[in-house]
């Protein structure tokens, strides 16, 4: 496994990390702990969260699986999307956002989750337009000063607000933002219109999410067929939609041309060509079974060259 450096941070994380949005929904504990264990057998140590993950049962397995592992994993949760402490309302007043409030309560009930002191990597899930950023900023800092959060991230910013972020927390002094997490695969490239440039301006690194589109870029969909059972496109045919488009059938058609021409999977290119950014330096991936774990873990030992890269620019 190769470990690359979190944006200016001197912090090293694998180029293939393990997005747990499956965990604690359409996945119970058992097939949890098998994931994480080959997730950790593969040098695997970047491991993505949220505090919405499967209603906080993701954090509550996470911690419970890793055990005296912890310490040599990065975590990383989010906040602000919408969750309160166990047994209230999600549409209650203050459980979602930016506020000091808001964040204090959550880093609080993640760490109790995780069973840990530490969070590696905090992220403030969305941008709020309600509270000012300097609040946000200032709660994330004394986040770090207190111990309890190393470093912190951004996620679903547009351009502007990065900047607007980055610059309140230049401007007073505090720990900024040392990534970005944002749709970025194969088939969602708005992220290059702008926050690419921003992240290469300033420093901040692209953590993608969906890099495998939800599983389209595995090629286990087939045009014009029922989603093979046990599939994600199976249980949220929305989550198909928004993918299996004529367009995106048939880039998948060049893609898997292009990556069996050099022995590879169309998977194990869509994880290659994010690398290949100078902006990512890891791409979270959720898995539902170990092979699959292996099977992404393999993908980071593809390395496209400059023609390779300009080959696919074309297609794309
Ligand atoms: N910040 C945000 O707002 C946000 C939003 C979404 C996600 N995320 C994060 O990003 C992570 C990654 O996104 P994601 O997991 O939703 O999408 P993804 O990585 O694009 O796709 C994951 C799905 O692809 C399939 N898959 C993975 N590896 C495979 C393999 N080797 N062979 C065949 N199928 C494979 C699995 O589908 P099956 O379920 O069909 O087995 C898995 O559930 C999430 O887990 C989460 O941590 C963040």
């Amino acid at each position: 496994m190769e470990y690359r450096r979190l944006g200016q941070t001197g912090l090293e994380i694998s180029t293939i990390g393990l997005g747990t949005n499956n965990f604690g929904g359409r996945m119970d504990y058992d097939a949890t702990k098998k994931v994480l264990n080959q997730t950790m057998e593969e040098g695997i140590n970047f491991i993505d969260c949220a505090n919405t993950y499967g209603g906080g049962k993701s954090e509550e397995f996470i911690g419970k699986a890793l055990g005296k592992n912890r310490q040599e994993m990065i975590i990383a949760t989010k906040a602000g999307a919408g969750l309160g402490p166990p047994g209230t309302p999600i549409t209650g007043p203050n459980q979602r956002g930016a506020t000091r409030h808001h964040i204090m309560q959550q880093a609080e009930l993640s760490l109790k989750r995780l069973d840990t002191d530490y969070i590696d990597l905090f992220y403030m899930h969305r941008w709020d337009p309600d509270t000012p950023i300097e609040e946000t900023m200032r709660a994330l800092d004394d986040l770090v000063h207190s111990g309890k959060v190393r470093y912190l991230g951004c996620s679903n910013y547009t351009a502007w607000q990065m900047v607007e972020a980055i610059w309140a927390a230049r401007a007073n002094n505090l720990y900024n933002y040392c990534c970005i997490q944002n749709e970025y695969s194969l088939v969602s490239r708005d992220v290059e219109r702008e926050v690419a440039p921003v992240s290469e301006r300033y420093g901040v690194s692209v953590i993608p999410f969906f890099p495998l589109a939800s599983g389209f870029l595995t090629g286990k969909y087939a045009q014009g067929e029922e989603p093979p059972e046990g599939t994600r496109f199976a249980s949220s045919p929305n989550m198909g939609n928004r993918y299996l488009t004529e367009a995106n059938w048939s880039l998948l058609g060049k893609l898997q041309s292009f990556s069996g021409e050099r022995g590879h999977s169309v998977a194990e290119l869509a994880f290659a060509w994010l690398l290949g950014s100078p902006v990512v330096p890891s791409v979270i991936a959720g898995a539902t079974k170990p092979e699959q774990v292996t099977a992404n873990a393999k993908a980071a030992e593809w390395q496209l060259s400059a023609e390779e890269m300009a080959e696919i620019r074309e297609m794309l």
